[in-house]
């Protein structure tokens, strides 16, 4: 369920609007059929492939996927959060809304606290850029290439080398020292008492998507070490949830349809003065699942600045990997040893910079180059090494053509078979280790794949096939993973005498994946008549029981061929029986 706002709330609310009406208030549709139709605003095209169903009060995409209900529109078009969305259409639609918090009001007051605190940090270090260590960081940064107006545009601030500096600023302003540990700007003394966690540093405020001060990086002006410290985990702050600069970037990221990444603080801040807006950073660490989703939202592509000198370059690329299995659209700019973007930019200008994201190399070019500068791919053991690092990365991608098109690539740059390649392919393990059982039959659970999909949609159409189908299948049936979660709570909803319809359907699901697949299915290109529709339901039943037991047999003869191995008859023996009674019950 998506949180605190009751389900019968939502299923007002969108019964109430019209997405046609939603959608054409931001952008114009023209009429085609029973849908309506327009140039996609979630991805550049020239040909109307974006489509809004006022019977089925869904959108869907066939460019590039994006799809989903009234509030889903809202949110990936405004940038709203789901509570936020659900807010603008409720107002509209004049349904009342008990106050939407993410906890007890008691939490509410106290994260406003904390955001509080921060601003009023922020304010004191920048405050303190003009006393006379603050000269003298300011003159470091002016001679680091940070201007004036960039000083302040980041609100960069300094603190000071006193051990209670912020303490006593924030006391004289009434701030509790339980507040001000929980904010993660004081340590406690083992002796008791508090000091300045951040002290003669440069400090460099790290701000949410929305400008809220979340936490503190501070920088030593020498050589001493670390170089950095950070704020710690807080309530409002997790690192690796966080992007840097992501609320100054946000809109040239959306205009430009592309993120640029780098790593550091100074990375971020010299070209985006320079003018490269759409930019954000990591802040050192990889990237993680939930960076990867924030960015998400606002692009598909992303160009990451990519430092070669840094140790294992084959582990960093890697972690690259995470951007194909969010199936975004990854590339890698590597520039020259020894300079990162802040010194690239000083050095040859923020064009210089442009230049090389423009003509950056595909994921899949990039690795390629890498692994054969590593491995002669002349010699059979240097084929096998590349495929092999390759395939790691291809094996996560969840297109099935695109990954076709890629092992095709991959074979011709290798000069070797494709089949060998595929049958290479299908060894890899994916994180999924359910599908490990089914090599050798992807194509057949593709189909069923497709009959899975099909089941939906004659669900969402024809709400009296839901109990038929119950009947014949379960959840478990579905071996698509998200599917079957699908299956589960139209299930349950249909239990509960509630109708299901696609577009509250996709409420029940935060994953966009998921709600993407609900809306994939609806418009599944088969015309469902009262002639038709049982015959088709029956034959996708029939498809999926008999991938099923497929399954459960394969998974029987592995184990049977591990208990054999083992030579554990005992087990052997069960096994062989229970085979022998799946094989029965199929005749
Ligand atoms: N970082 C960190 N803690 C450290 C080192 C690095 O949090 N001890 C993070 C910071 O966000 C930093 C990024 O990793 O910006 C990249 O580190 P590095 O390349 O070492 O620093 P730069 O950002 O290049 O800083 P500078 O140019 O000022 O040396
Ligand atoms: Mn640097």
């Amino acid at each position: 369920m998506r949180g605190l706002i009751p389900d019968n709330l939502l299923e007002d609310i969108l019964s109430r609007v019209d997405i046609v009406e939603v959608v054409s208030g931001f952008i114009p549709l023209k009429k085609a059929g029973r849908n309506f139709k327009a140039c996609c605003p979630f991805h550049h095209e020239k040909t109307a492939s974006f489509t809004v169903s006022p019977d089925r009060q869904i959108y869907h995409c066939f460019g590039c996927g994006e799809s989903g209900n009234a509030f889903k529109f809202l949110m990936r078009y405004e940038r709203l959060e789901f509570p936020e969305a659900v807010q603008v259409l409720a107002k509209k639609t004049g349904v009342v809304i008990p106050e939407i918090n993410s906890g007890p009001d008691k939490n509410t007051a106290f994260i406003t606290q904390l955001y509080g605190i921060n601003e009023l940090a922020v304010a004191f270090y920048e405050n303190n850029l003009t006393s006379p260590e603050g000269l003298k960081i300011k003159d470091y940064l002016l001679k680091r290439g940070v201007k004036e107006h960039s000083i302040k545009d980041f609100k960069l601030g300094v603190a000071s080398d006193k051990w209670d500096a912020l303490i006593n600023h924030l006391r004289s302003k009434g701030s509790s020292l339980a507040l001000l540990e929980k904010a993660g700007l004081v340590i406690s003394k083992d002796s008791g008492g508090y000091y300045d966690r951040f002290r003669n540093r440069l400090i460099i405020p790290i701000f949410d998507i929305k400008g809220r001060p979340l936490a503190f990086g501070a920088r030593v002006l020498d050589n001493s070490l670390p170089k950095y410290i950070n704020s710690p985990e807080t309530p409002i702050y997790t690192k690796g949830k966080n992007l840097f600069g992501l609320n100054l970037a946000k809109e040239a990221i959306r205009d430009k349809d592309q993120a640029v990444i780098v790593e550091g603080y100074l990375d971020f801040i010299i070209p985006y003065q320079e003018g490269l807006k759409n930019i954000v950073a990591s802040q050192g660490t990889a990237l993680t699942v939930e960076q990867v989703r924030l960015l998400k939202r606002h692009t598909n592509n992303v160009v990451v600045i990519y430092d070669p000198d840094k140790a294992g370059e084959l582990a960093a690329l890697r972690s690259l990997d995470i951007f194909i299995e969010e199936e975004m659209d990854v590339k890698v700019v590597s520039l020259p040893q020894g300079l990162d973007p802040d010194t690239f930019v000083r050095k040859n200008g923020i064009d210089a910079l442009s230049g090389l994201i423009d003509s950056a190399s595909d994921l899949f070019d990039y690795k390629l180059k890498v692994l054969k500068s590593r491995f002669n791919h002349k010699e059979i053991s240097g084929k096998a090494k590349i495929s092999s690092g390759m395939l790691e990365s291809l094996s996560k991608i969840k297109n099935a053509v695109l990954k076709s098109e890629y092992l095709k690539k991959l074979a011709q740059e290798l000069d070797i078979k494709e089949d060998a390649i595929i049958e290479e392919s299908r060894k890899v393990k994916t994180d999924k280790p359910q599908l490990s059982i089914s090599r050798g039959i992807d194509n057949k659970l593709s189909n069923a794949n497709s009959a899975e999909m099909l089941l939906i949609k004659l669900m969402l159409e024809e709400a009296e096939l839901i109990d038929h189908i119950k009947n014949h299948l379960g959840p478990e049936d579905f071996q698509d993973e998200k599917i079957s979660g699908i299956v589960s709570i139209m299930f349950e909803l249909a239990e509960q005498g509630k109708k299901v319809g696609a577009n509250t359907l996709i409420n029940h699901f935060s994953q966009e994946d998921v709600s993407r697949l609900v809306c994939e299915s609806i418009f599944l290109p088969l015309q469902l008549n009262s002639d038709n529709k049982i015959k088709v339901a029956d034959d996708c039943i029939k498809r999926l029981k008999n991938n099923s037991s497929m399954l459960k047999r394969h998974k029987l003869q592995e184990e049977i061929k591990l208990a054999h191995n083992a030579g554990n008859e005992q087990r052997l023996n069960n096994l062989m029986e229970e085979f022998q009674t799946l094989i029965n019950k199929e005749r």
